[in-house]
């Protein structure tokens, strides 16, 4: 039998209508009116550039909170309560969008009560995952069904296959876990399969044929979804519609949402899915034969020592994921705050557990001095920043030597670069360092957003005790490009690629000299 799927080309997303009169985090609205209040400075960046902003950022950020749009946000001294916890029911879904955008074709279809669960069920089926659901359609189901395809067929983003590979059980065979790409990660055991941050990509012709990003159907049957924190690459909500409602999804516990948490599990309910769990920290839950341990995540706040509002946070989990045969844990972007360092969660997991095979440590460094937020994706978090912290340079992530300190911390026998893009589907979202089209051309920036590669680097030469000795790691590197998965035997790692996700570059990496090249002693391809 064949049956129509979503194209790979097709990326969706979901809308949401904002009444709140300051934005809410799931909307553009707060970022866009933040534009409005800090206009000033970013006009200054414009005219000046950012360097000469930052070293006048004090001035210029003080003149910025006496004016009339900043203390419209204030009650008294402080933010208003209105602001630093928008009213959720003035955020609402309000419709999900079908866009194939290199071929400049849309379909959006608006919600109404009672459509939006209809809906997500009718998007896990096209993706394959709809929990029988074709078999046994109610009617109310069937009618938006036949419509959605209709519309989608009309715009060329389905494609038919045969319905023995609705799933792809081959990826059975895909080792213990796989790097989807930037934060995504797969987890397996031979019974369970659990995803980590899901956030798929559409494919592109202007990619190389055999290096395309890995899509919903690829990544096979799901148990359950793990969300680490609530920023876009973490939390895409259309990216998550193609799994069907029926599928756990385990998030951060949040008490309420705010301007620095969205409240997932009131999101993802509102979008239809059934089976939602606030996990608090050290926590553990059982999926099939895989064990989770939510943990900590400290890091990612405005600041890295004392915050205004200290109440409101970047809210998330850092997940330890254990199978018969294999252990990992994911850092995703956490690093250290004025409550914690990941270093110390590494210890009393290590303490609690015992070492594990492979960290996914987040590298990306992001040191910079708080004005700079305003060019960000989080110009929010300017908002909590003490003014005495205005020229205080914030490390909210891990450096790449962090990242190496907390695997050792843990005994990691492996560790994972990531949380960083990885390829050009990322690239192009402005994540990540970057090649060029010819994949030899390096676009780094060493000291904010480093190649993964300057991981491998710090775990190689970690001393150097004499001018002609340098000193390792025990931490063995292990660099996995976005579709690649590890198998590990043995304790030692093997590299599975799989068609259509074969890295297709051999970048010129510069090395320091008299150093081996990075790249050599990674784990073989299998
Ligand atoms: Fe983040």
């Amino acid at each position: 039998m064949i049956v129509p799927r979503l194209g790979a080309e097709t990326r969706l997303s979901v809308e949401y209508r904002d009444d709140t009169p300051f934005g809410a985090p799931m909307t553009p609205q707060l970022e866009t009116n933040l534009r409005s209040v800090y206009r000033t400075v970013l006009q200054a960046v414009e005219r000046h550039g950012p360097v000469d902003v930052v070293r006048h950022a004090p001035e210029l950020l003080q003149e910025v909170r006496a004016q009339e749009g900043y203390l419209r946000l204030l009650d008294g001294r402080t933010l208003r309560h209105q602001v630093l916890y928008p009213d959720t029911d003035l955020v609402r879904p309000s419709a999900l969008t079908f866009a194939k955008e290199r071929a400049y074709s849309e379909l959006r279809l608006e919600f109404h009560p009672g459509l939006l669960p209809v809906l997500h069920d009718v998007v896990a089926a096209l993706s394959g995952d709809g929990g029988g659901l074709l078999e046994c359609m109610p009617p109310d189901i069937k009618g938006v069904y036949d419509t959605v395809l209709r519309e989608l067929e009309q715009r060329d983003m389905l494609v038919r296959v045969p319905e023995r590979e609705k799933v792809d059980r081959s990826v059975r065979r895909q080792g213990d876990a796989t790097f989807v790409g930037h934060n995504t990660v797969v987890v397996r055991s031979d019974t369970t399969q659990v995803v980590i941050d899901p956030w798929f990509l559409p494919t592109a012709g202007h990619y190389p044929v055999d290096y395309q990003p890995m899509s919903r159907r690829e990544i096979g049957p799901v148990d359950a979804v793990l969300i680490t924190h609530s920023h876009p690459d973490h939390f895409d909500l259309g990216s998550l519609l193609q799994f069907g409602s029926h599928v756990k999804v385990f998030v951060p516990y949040v008490e309420r949402e705010s301007l620095l948490s969205i409240d997932m599990a009131l999101r993802l309910r509102q979008l239809g899915f059934h089976d939602v769990r606030q996990m608090h920290w050290w926590q553990s839950e059982r999926i099939g034969d895989i064990e989770i341990t939510a943990l900590p995540f400290y890091g990612e706040q405005p600041t890295t020592s004392e915050q205004l509002c200290p109440e409101v946070t970047n809210v998330g989990n850092v997940y330890l994921c254990r199978t018969a045969r294999f252990s990992c844990a994911v850092l995703a972007d956490s690093g250290r705050d004025r409550r914690g360092d990941v270093r110390e969660v590494a210890r009393e997991a290590h303490r609690r557990w015992g070492p594990i095979d492979v960290l996914f440590a987040g590298y990306r460094g992001w040191s910079l001095y708080p004005v700079q937020y305003l060019s960000s994706s989080v110009r929010r978090y300017l908002l909590f920043v003490p003014p005495d912290q205005y020229d205080v340079r914030q490390t909210i992530m891990n450096s790449t030597a962090e990242a190496v300190d907390t695997a050792e911390n843990w005994h990691a026998r492996y560790l994972v670069p990531y949380a960083d893009g990885g390829a050009p589907w990322y690239w192009e979202a402005g994540l990540g360092p970057a090649l060029d089209t010819d994949g030899r051309e390096l676009q780094e920036s060493v000291y904010f957003d480093p190649f993964p590669e300057r991981c491998l680097e710090e775990l190689r030469v970690r001393s150097a005790p004499s001018p002609d000795t340098t000193v390792g790691s025990p931490v063995a590197p292990l660099l996995l490009r976005p579709g690649q998965s590890v198998h590990l035997r043995n304790g030692m790692a093997g590299v599975i690629e799989s068609a259509r996700h074969r890295w297709p570059w051999d970048a010129i990496f510069p090395t320091r000299p008299g150093q081996p090249d990075p790249r050599k002693a990674s784990a073989p391809i299998l």
